[in-house]
């Protein structure tokens, strides 16, 4: 590998993460000229860019680059009471071991493939049930109307959010999910959701159900496996972390098999393939773009660059993806492709915990639209805008119809 020129750490080119237009290609420019850059982020910090697939996966597994609690990539850190504060950023996401390896412990046996295959039932009667919604010629928006309620009525079923709470949360969920973007409302919003999670938590401490956040209590309560704000942040965390990132990958993938309609046919033909489909959207327009940060301990090395100690390190999962040092022609969304691992839901200690439920919702998400609306398609003209954001990689809408 050439090794690139040392660059002082400070001088990077300022930062805002929002990639409009083409993000592909913006993004490849990285990758191909500077794929290990210093950034300026908004609050001066230097931000290490990442694009190569091999430094990504690395950096990923890397045990000098640590978590840096609830500071966004982009150096936006909310304004919040500590009890909130410390409420929202002691769960698995934003700690290391061994803190992370005892809580990510207590919750992974719901969460692995086998449990998780139970839900198929479930998963697909909520389909259906919003699938009725879209069955008129529209247009209808499938991104608000199908790719957002889906995941949140199946991780509110899952844990136990009781069905009449879930549009009230949905709204906090969403400017929780858009960030620095919505910075304005954000404060408000984790205030408003720590607030309710408080409450269900004292309502199912006096009434357990057969659920999620009734078995996290019963850990609690019987021993010292946790702490109060660490359970409420673990709830916190599973009732968001699979919101925007589910949504995109059903979103982005309709999108995908709906823009070529020899797609849409394949895959009705043939919905044996419809795990390589979804593999093949993970890895071509990745839910998260962005994806995740880390802090550096100590100085490290990627692509002959020294990366100072104290810095922070942002890693590019969309550009990974189509990296051609990786992939075959990594253009071209190729569902046939032999062996495309990719690094969609991370890598390493902090590997996605809801993967084996993010790629099940989406399989009966597809099989479901195309069995039941076999004549949908793009409304005349639509051309797809992808949402404004630095760490998701989704569509603002996605219009439809079966007229
Ligand atoms: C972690 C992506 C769906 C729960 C992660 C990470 C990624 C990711 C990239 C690693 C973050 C890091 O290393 O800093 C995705 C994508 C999803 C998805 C693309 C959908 C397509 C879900 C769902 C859940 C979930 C449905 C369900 C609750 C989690 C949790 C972690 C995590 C708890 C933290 C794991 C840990 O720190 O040990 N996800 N996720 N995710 N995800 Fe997902």
């Amino acid at each position: 590998m050439e090794p690139q020129t040392q660059q002082p750490p400070v001088q990077g080119e300022p930062f805002l993460g929002f990639f409009r237009g083409d993000v592909h290609s913006e993004l490849a420019d990285y990758r191909e000229r500077r794929p290990v850059t210093p950034l300026r982020l908004p609050d001066g910090r230097t931000g290490w860019l990442l694009t190569r697939h091999d430094d990504v996966r690395r950096a990923l597994a890397d045990p000098r680059l640590v978590k840096d609690g609830l500071l966004s990539p982009l150096g936006f850190r909310p304004q919040l009471p500590p009890d909130i504060y410390a409420a929202t950023a002691q769960n698995m996401l934003t700690v290391d071991p061994p803190d992370h390896t005892r809580l990510r412990r207590l919750v992974q046996g719901a969460f692995t493939a086998r449990r998780i295959a139970r839900l198929t039932p479930a998963i697909t009667a909520v389909a259906d049930q919003l699938i009725d919604e879209l069955d008129t010629p529209g247009p209808h928006d499938l991104v608000s109307k199908f790719a957002f309620p889906l995941p949140i009525t199946v991780i509110s079923e899952l844990l136990g959010v009781p069905a009449g709470d879930r549009d009230s949360f949905m709204e906090s969920a969403s400017i929780i999910a858009a960030g620095a973007h919505r910075s304005r409302e954000l404060p408000g919003a984790m205030i408003g959701m720590i607030g309710y999670i408080r409450d269900l938590v004292a309502a199912k401490r006096r009434q357990p159900g057969d659920d999620l956040i009734s078995a996290l209590i019963s850990e609690r309560d019987s021993g010292d496996q946790l702490t109060e704000d660490e359970l409420v942040s673990t709830v916190y965390l599973l009732l968001l972390a699979g919101y925007d990132t589910t949504a995109n990958l059903i979103g982005n993938g309709a999108w995908l098999l709906l823009d070529d309609p020899t797609r849409w046919s394949a895959v009705r033909a043939d919905p044996d393939q419809m795990s390589q489909v979804v593999e093949e959207v993970l890895r071509y327009e990745s839910p998260v773009q962005l994806g995740t940060h880390r802090m550096t301990t100590e100085d490290v090395t990627y692509g002959g660059q020294t990366i100072p100690a104290g810095s922070t390190v942002l890693l590019s999962i969309l550009a990974a993806h189509r990296d051609p040092g990786q992939y075959t022609e990594p253009e071209a969304f190729d569902t046939a492709r032999e062996r495309s691992p990719h690094l969609a839901f991370g890598h390493g200690i902090h590997h996605c915990l809801g993967a084996p439920l993010a790629r099940l919702e989406a399989q009966v998400a597809f099989t479901r639209l195309v069995s039941r609306l076999p004549e949908l398609r793009l409304v005349e003209g639509f051309a797809p805008r992808w949402r404004a954001s630095a760490l998701m990689h989704g569509l603002d809408e996605l219009l439809v119809t079966t007229s």
